[in-house]
């Protein structure tokens, strides 16, 4: 099978990003990432694009009167690439109709909360603040929302009252770092079918008590 083509988009760390090029690295996932595009010139991500040999461009919004303008070149630069799924790996914008339109349902996002519940920033605190038992990461296809597009995998951790928003990103990072490359790794094999708010999953079947993670990771 042919190698799906990725575009990344991030603004800092790019841990998840690092994961992705880790499972390509790794021969789990059949993929290559053609561009990452950055909106912050200090994006520690940019590091990890040079040590992989992979082109990496710096998009500054301030350069485009609006926001459309600036999304419009971010979709141009993938398109002209042939990228056929865009990542956000912490990138820290909502995106416009232009990008949007360019790839529907072809952008994923991930989220360090199980959404609906804490979108928006710091997932993880509001998670602990709130004092809920469970949280856990969301990757979801993207819309013009704030985190609110169809849902693809879920995972869960158990949250403590002793949790800090930093124990608590510490844990649910660990796991966003494996369902990231595999939410990828089943759009890669075409196995996902957005229905509405719904995504089915070919050869996918929940099984009774089987509520930890959705699908099960390998
Ligand atoms: C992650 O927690 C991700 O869920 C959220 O932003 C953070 C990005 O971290 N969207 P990194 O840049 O991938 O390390």
């Amino acid at each position: 099978m042919e190698r799906l083509k990725l575009g990344v988009l991030a603004s800092g760390r790019g841990s998840n990003f690092q994961a992705i090029i880790d499972a390509i690295e790794a021969k789990t996932l059949n993929a290559t990432v053609k561009l990452l595009i950055v909106d912050n010139s200090d994006a520690p991500a940019i590091a990890r694009a040079r040590k992989n040999s992979i082109e990496c461009l710096y998009v500054d919004h301030r350069q485009f009167s609006t926001k459309d303008d600036f999304f419009e070149k971010i979709a141009s630069e993938f398109t002209a690439r042939n990228v056929q799924l865009v990542i956000l790996a912490g990138f820290m914008r909502i995106v416009r109709k232009p990008l949007l339109e360019a790839f529907p349902n072809r952008l994923m996002n991930i989220h360090p909360a199980l959404l609906p519940s804490f979108p928006g920033l710091h997932g993880q605190s509001q998670a602990t603040d709130y004092g809920v038992k469970i949280s856990g990461c969301t990757v979801h296809f993207v819309d013009g929302g704030m985190d609110t597009g169809p849902v693809i995998i879920q995972a869960a951790v158990p949250v403590s009252p002793d949790d800090t928003e930093d124990t608590l990103s510490e844990r649910i990072l660990k796991l966003e770092h494996k369902v990231y490359p595999e939410a990828v790794r089943l759009y890669s094999e075409g196995r996902l079918k957005v229905v509405g708010r719904r995504v089915l999953i070919e050869g996918y079947a929940v099984q009774d008590e089987q509520y930890i993670v959705n699908p099960p990771l390998r």
